[in-house]
């Protein structure tokens, strides 16, 4: 059974998509993660987002792995541990324009198919309800108030010892929702058949809670 979670920056997609995974037994899928290690990949390498055959033969090559190691998501480059580095400010100022290029896209996008075709998994993004899983079980989408997502961002940054004046954080965000739903290829958008789920003033288990009993009512119909 495939879940998709779409929805705007800083919404509580991951932190949802985690809880309703643990509470399921499935899979935790975070495919913007997997942007950002490209991104981080990007950066360390100084590969030309203009050169088309450099773009192509560095994706080709490009040695990302996910792992789970109790129930975490675990992003590896180059077999190194990235999982903090791709929160780095530098790799989320630059990971809407490298997700913007087509060839970056179809390359997560079959990654992405391969990792949780099959499985009873949460996917979580931008275009899973969209691109990558039209046919998902169930769609969801996440939005919040851009001052609520800019104290939600801050408090996350904060867990990892960095501070950020939150005007900065609100202006980052808007920018980088601009940019995701206005790109060509695959944009943040909602699927027409996905539930939207308000968070600006949900408490957190509400919301895991709400979208878990929503796929146990899938689950039972199924069987
Ligand atoms: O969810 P996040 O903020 O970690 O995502 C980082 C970026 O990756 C986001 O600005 C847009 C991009 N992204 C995407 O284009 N498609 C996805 N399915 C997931 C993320």
């Amino acid at each position: 059974m495939i879940i998709a979670i779409d929805g705007p920056a800083a919404t509580g997609k991951s932190s949802t998509a985690k809880a309703v995974a643990e509470k399921l037994g499935f899979m935790y899928l975070d495919t913007g993660a997997m942007y950002r290690a490209v991104t981080l990949a990007v950066l360390e390498k100084d590969i030309s987002l203009t050169h088309v055959y450099t773009l192509e033969s560095f994706l080709t090559s490009l040695d990302l792995n996910i792992h789970y190691i109790e129930k975490t998501l675990m992003i590896e480059l180059d077999q190194l541990d990235v999982t903090d580095r791709i929160r780095d400010p530098e790799v989320t100022a630059k990971v809407s324009e490298v997700s913007a290029l087509p060839a970056v896209r179809k390359t997560m996008v079959k990654f992405q198919r391969k990792l949780a075709s099959g499985k009873d998994c949460i996917v979580e993004g931008r275009d899973i309800g969209t691109v990558v899983f039209p046919n998902a079980d169930l769609k969801f989408y996440m939005i919040a108030d851009a001052s609520i997502r800019a104290e939600r961002r801050k408090k996350d940054l904060l867990t990892l010892g960095k501070n950020k004046d939150i005007s900065e954080l609100e202006t980052e965000i808007k920018n980088r929702d601009r940019k995701d739903s206005t790109r060509v290829h695959s944009p943040l958008s909602k699927s027409e058949d996905s539930i939207i789920i308000d968070t600006s003033h949900l408490d957190f288990y509400e919301q895991v809670n709400m979208i878990v009993e929503k796929i146990k009512t899938i689950q039972k119909g199924k069987t």
